[in-house]
């Protein structure tokens, strides 16, 4: 079985309007806290943006569980999400000293019991954005709580890990970017963290909108 992995350049909001309802199985989705971390003086190497000044409104979460059948929501302690028994953990390996959060707090809306996974944040070198989860983590969520074949959205790309995990676990993808530079920030990074898989050329999809698909990868290797 072929799998799909789509990026593309537009505001989520935008896409999300398109979709059909409960279209993808999972939503697994890094939305902006709202806590300026890529102004925090830690994370200097990255250009400060405004894109984590304000967390997505209510219609965001709304149309994600329109168009999803589950949602893990990372970040959930900061947005408006109703009680969770399944709730997951990314346990970053810190000691308690560490500067930044030690841990992060996924909402699910999986009613299954609380996970964490362990994994130092510092084992992924090279970052390329400063809110850079690893793909080793998204490769966890999509083992426990996908299944090959499945249809699989991330609505926040940054840095791709999300897309990239979905490329190796087998699953359709589709994942979305807004900034206006995004068309050659996707090549690059698809080039730099991939350079071994096959990327097709960008095609249009209309005037606002870009896509690369990652093909040829078999869902049941
Ligand atoms: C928390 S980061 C995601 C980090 C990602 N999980 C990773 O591992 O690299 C959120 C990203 O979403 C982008 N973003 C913000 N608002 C957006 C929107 N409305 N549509 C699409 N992307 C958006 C930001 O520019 C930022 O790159």
């Amino acid at each position: 079985m072929l799998v799909m992995i789509e990026l593309l350049n537009c505001d989520c909001m935008e896409y999300m309007a398109t979709v059909p309802d409960k279209y993808f199985d999972l939503a697994c989705v890094d939305p902006p806290y709202g806590i300026g971390i890529s102004s925090n003086p830690v994370r200097q190497i990255h250009d400060k943006k405004k894109w984590d000044d304000t967390t997505p409104n209510d219609e965001y979460f709304d149309e994600l569980k329109r168009i999803s059948k589950h949602q893990i929501i990372w970040g959930g302690n900061y947005f408006n999400l109703p009680p969770s028994q399944g709730f997951l953990i990314w346990d970053k390996k810190q000691p308690h000293d560490f500067s930044l959060a030690m841990c992060e707090f996924a909402w699910s809306s999986i009613q299954s019991p609380a996970k964490m996974f362990r994994f130092s944040v510092l084992a992924e070198k090279g970052k390329i954005h400063p809110t850079q989860k690893p793909v080793a983590l998204y490769e966890w969520l999509l083992t426990n709580y996908a299944k090959k074949g499945q249809k699989v959205f991330d609505s926040h790309l940054g840095s791709g890990s999300s897309a990239i995990a979905a490329h190796y676990f087998g699953v359709d993808f589709v994942d979305w970017r807004r900034q206006p530079s995004a068309r050659n920030v996707l090549r690059q990074l698809l080039i730099c963290r991939m350079p071994t898989a096959p990327i097709s050329r960008p095609f249009l999809l209309n005037s606002r909108t870009v896509s690369w698909q990652l093909r040829g990868r078999s869902a049941t290797s």
